[in-house]
């Protein structure tokens, strides 16, 4: 989300006349965009602003900008941290920063703008060149109205708001137009995609219209929630032609005692029922998924629930992380807090067996042929040229770069952690 964020400021503040320069000491503005999700990135972030406002001493006209989710934490007050910032924007005002920084240049004084605003006029058609890229992001909707008790993002990102599907499809068409053969679409809370927008149409009508679009060849999206995963989106799988079958559905614990201190809104049943329905749907569907550990009142017997669920899924891929406190969340103030080395012990567990899992699951596409949309040369060596399956997995084999942007069938002949190998088929 963020990384995208920041692409957007850059096509905005590119459109605004600004030209982007490699050398930071030759630049007039210096923006700097922040996420919170992490933790301990606020102090490496003030550190960084710190050492660009050096920069200052023998270019006194710089601005220095920062936005997205800790700007809109911080608000005014990171002002008074001291670091030289001129402009503070939120989460909501990406498309104003060029005209703020004008107002900076043209009066100085500093500016903070960390509204919330309505009709996500940050997220307007921007049709961008993309320089051979094959895959975009393309933002669907804003915000969260969940306020699961560990996570700042309602704070940070405010209320959910859904874009018309006519701009998702127009932007897409434009993308497209550009190269663009892979869109995953983006937003907090993908399937609960039009709310609010009158009209009836859900997520699932939405990538309906978007597989019968010309020349995309392939559609994914992120972040989806599992209680908002219905039947209706459930059974496009394996029936959309462009509809990668791939999930990632984060489930973060599997004790349902946690998941209700979570306020997740599922339990451990229904979100087995969830992925069981899939399989059956789509038999070759690979899911991948978040997880927390040491989350305050995890016992060990909580914690070996979410082992045993990922036991009984067989996630392909699992991003996991130690609980760590946010301000301003609820659950800063649940009792029966998790030791840091606990909560290391309990990762380290959870990796291995994840590791154990993604291997076997990836063994299992030893011997199948599958399309591979090639997408360049192989990181691991100048002579490969590099893939991905629609199951979201990378696989290097030996073949021109003539075939980039091209799906071609490759047979799976080798299986590692990371990557499969293959041989054009
Ligand atoms: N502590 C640890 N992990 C968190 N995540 C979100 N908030 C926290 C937190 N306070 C993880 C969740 C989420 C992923 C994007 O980040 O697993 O799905
Ligand atoms: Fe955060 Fe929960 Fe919303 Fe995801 S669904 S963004 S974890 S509040």
């Amino acid at each position: 989300m963020n990384v995208h964020d920041s692409e957007q400021l850059a096509a905005i503040m590119t459109e605004a006349g600004f030209e982007r320069t490699e050398d930071v000491n030759q630049a007039q503005v210096i923006l700097v965009n922040t996420c919170s999700i992490r933790e301990k990135v606020a102090q490496k972030i003030i550190s960084q602003i710190g050492r660009y406002r050096q920069l200052k001493e023998n270019n006194p006209d710089l601005v220095i900008g920062v936005g997205g989710c800790l700007a809109q934490h911080w608000g005014p007050s990171l002002l008074k941290k001291n670091v030289g910032v001129d402009l503070v924007f939120g989460t909501h005002a990406l498309d104003k920063a060029p005209e703020m920084i004008r107002r900076v240049q043209k009066r100085g004084g500093a500016i903070v703008d960390t509204a919330f605003r309505a009709g996500i006029t940050s997220l307007n058609i921007r049709p961008r060149p993309t320089n051979g890229n094959l895959q975009a992001f393309v933002t669907i909707m804003q915000g969260c109205d969940n306020f699961c008790s560990y996570c700042v993002v309602p704070n940070l990102r405010g209320k959910e708001e859904s874009r018309p599907s006519q701009d998702i499809i127009n932007e897409i068409k434009v993308l497209v137009a550009h190269g663009i053969k892979e869109v995953t679409l983006l937003g907090q809370n993908v399937n609960s995609y039009g709310k609010g927008l009158g009209g009836g149409i859900r997520f699932s009508d939405l990538i309906k219209s978007i597989d019968s679009i010309d020349g995309l060849e392939r559609i994914r999206f992120t972040t989806s929630h599992p209680k908002d995963l219905t039947d209706d989106l459930i059974n496009r799988f394996g029936k959309l032609g462009k509809l990668c079958e791939y999930i990632h559905l984060p489930f973060q614990a599997g004790s349902n005692s946690i998941l209700e201190r979570m306020n997740r809104g599922y339990t451990r049943e229904d979100y087995l029922a969830r992925v069981e329905r899939l399989r059956e749907v789509c038999p070759d569907i690979a899911v991948s998924s978040d997880a927390m550990v040491g989350f305050p009142g995890e016992t060990t017997a909580d914690f070996e629930a979410t082992l045993e669920m990922m036991e009984i899924i067989r996630f392909d891929n699992l991003f996991s992380f130690k609980y760590s406190e946010r301000e301003g969340t609820k659950a800063v103030s649940l009792d029966q807090k998790v030791p840091e080395k606990e909560k290391s012990r309990r990762l380290n567990l959870l990796q291995e067996l994840q590791d154990r899992h993604t291997l076997e699951r990836n063994k299992a596409m030893v011997g199948r042929t599958v399309g591979v949309l090639v997408e360049g040369i192989s990181k691991n060596s100048s002579k490969d040229m590099m893939g991905r399956t629609r199951t979201n997995k990378i696989v290097n084999f030996r073949g021109s770069e003539k075939l980039h942007g091209k799906i071609v069938n490759m047979h799976i002949t080798a299986a590692y952690l990371h990557s499969l190998r293959g041989e054009l088929s």
